[in-house]
């Protein structure tokens, strides 16, 4: 049994100006003092990034973006590449998160483009997946977490091996924002299916190493339950990740 280390991640998506950002991420800091056991990790708009990585100075706070493109440079409008990321600070990059796919139209093969260019250039993914309501409904969930799976790591279903730094996150949409979050049972179904998918296509070994983080409505009151599920290692948080007192409360599980 391979000792995972949880991660609690915050995706601020487009929120928070940088005044705000940076006192978020100074009180986070003061709170997770003399915490151990857990990796925590922050995701602000683009243009807070930088202020962020000064004001973590010397915290354990690990820094993300929340997308990036997949070129390292040239015509592309309103874009950021892989490198600008690592300027930035960050270690980390969110990829294919369900918003992205369904209000920006990013497909698996764009995901996977990113994917590759982030793990090329040094940045860690952190590749969401997950079913709309509608396919759950349909009883779709496995066909879609596994076609997203398998077009997203393209790459490196190509290159034969994943390596086990890559993060995946399982955020069903329908829990995304709503308030409704997936009971322990479903979350852990999906996350053991995952995990039986990596085992299947690279390597048990890799299997029991790659983090699969839950997302979609998680909060103080139930993250324990879901973070004792053997399967899942750690939190992907939207809403309760945008004040301190809840997101520390998460992180303290
Ligand atoms: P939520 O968002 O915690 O607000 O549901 C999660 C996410 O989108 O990553």
């Amino acid at each position: 049994m391979v000792n995972r280390i949880p991660l609690i991640a915050g995706n601020w998506k487009m929120n928070l100006n940088i005044s705000q950002s940076t006192a978020l991420v100074k009180a986070i800091a003061e709170g997770i003092k003399g915490v151990s056991g857990v990796d925590v990790l922050v995701a602000p708009p683009f243009t807070n990034l930088y202020a962020v990585k000064q004001a973590i100075g010397k915290a354990d706070i690990f820094l993300a973006a929340q997308n990036m493109h997949w070129e390292k440079e040239g015509a592309f409008t309103g874009e950021v590449s892989p490198q600008m990321l690592i300027d930035a600070g960050c270690t980390h990059v969110i990829l294919g998160h369900s918003e992205r796919r369904s209000l920006f139209k990013e497909t698996d093969e764009m995901i996977n483009s990113k994917v590759k260019a982030a793990h090329l250039t040094g940045l860690t993914p952190i590749v969401c997946i997950g079913e709309t309501l509608a396919e759950r409904e349909n009883n779709w969930t496995f066909d879609v977490i596994r076609n997203q799976l398998k077009g997203s790591l393209k790459f490196f279903i190509e290159e034969g091996s994943l390596p086990k730094s890559i993060i995946l996150a399982y955020e069903p949409v329908w829990a995304i924002g709503t308030g409704r979050t997936a009971t322990p049972e479903q979350a852990q179904e999906i996350h053991l299916f995952i995990r039986n998918w990596i085992k299947d296509n690279f390597s048990k070994e890799t299997a029991d190493q790659i983090r699969i983080l839950y997302g979609g409505s998680v909060k103080p009151d139930n993250s324990a339950a879901l973070m004792s599920c053997p399967d899942i290692d750690g939190a992907l948080v939207g809403g309760a990740s945008l004040k301190p007192e809840s997101f520390l409360g998460i992180i303290r599980f």
